[in-house]
């Protein structure tokens, strides 16, 4: 990145802006336009592409780690994962990670060389945390998918669309082969063995943890604010979303001519 600073530089500079819808030669998905010097270029985000990378290369320390504990299925999980840590990621992404473990309040038997589970919320929910550990596997774009299927009517019925929309090459074959078969069972035991780790263990669902730590505080400020509690936690220069002093201003508006 740092030998094609100068060349972006100067086509973001020669790149015209102004109020432009999408030009056709853009197929790429949202997700893509950063990934090369040509795409951003050709979906007209240069700018907004250099500023997202000069924001991540002047990260001052340490992101804020924040791990979920929850179930697919459970009303406030999915209010809390919808509603609070997807929007907030999306504003603070520069600065905080996020680990979901989906898992929370399920059991795990043994049997033979393998595991059955038992969910709080039914077979429907062993499913659909299943499915959300097969696309965190398979994908990089699993949280938006993970955001699309939580905050939609029928979590299991949304997995093929949200798919569509955030990884078009991953088919809802793929994601359920692994859902019902030996990779799904091992992510599975996976989450299984960190949700038990815990420490404290948990007592519901959902549960916080920042920086591998919970308390009742935390998990208090989490619920009510995790945004600001994301940016008190920072250690490093703050973001300009956080009201920090590295401020950036978008200063180009659509008339109504
Ligand atoms: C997917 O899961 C397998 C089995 O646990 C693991 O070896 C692999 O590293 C995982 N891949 C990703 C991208 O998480």
């Amino acid at each position: 990145m740092k030998v094609l600073l100068p060349l972006l530089l100067a086509v973001w500079l020669s790149a015209p802006s102004g109020c432009t819808s999408l030009p056709p030669s853009c197929s790429e998905p949202p997700a893509k336009w950063c990934s090369s010097l040509e795409s951003a270029a050709r979906c007209g985000v240069l700018k907004q592409c250099l500023e997202a990378d000069f924001r991540k290369t002047h990260q001052t320390a340490d992101p804020v780690q924040v791990a979920l504990y929850y179930e697919s299925l459970c009303p406030g999980c999915r209010n809390f994962l919808a509603g609070m840590l997807f929007p907030t990621f999306v504003m603070l992404s520069d600065i905080m990670s996020v680990t979901l473990v989906p898992y929370g309040n399920a059991q795990e038997k043994p049997d033979g060389d393998k595991y059955t589970y038992v969910c709080q919320h039914g077979p429907p929910e062993c499913l659909g945390n299943m499915i959300e550990s097969c696309i965190m596997n398979m994908t990089q774009m699993a949280f938006p998918i993970i955001f699309c299927m939580e905050s939609s009517a029928d979590v299991i019925g949304s997995a093929e669309s949200c798919l569509k929309v955030y990884a078009p090459d991953l088919s809802i074959d793929k994601v359920m082969s692994c859902a019902k078969g030996d990779l799904g069972m091992q992510l599975m035991h996976q989450n299984a063995m960190m949700t038990k780790a815990l420490k404290p263990p948990h007592e519901y669902v959902p549960w916080v943890t920042i920086n591998g730590e919970h308390t009742d505080d935390l998990q208090d400020k989490a619920m009510s604010s995790l945004f600001t509690l994301v940016c008190s936690m920072y250690k490093g220069t703050k973001p300009p979303a956080c009201g920090g002093t590295q401020k950036i201003h978008y200063k180009s508006y659509c008339s109504n001519e």
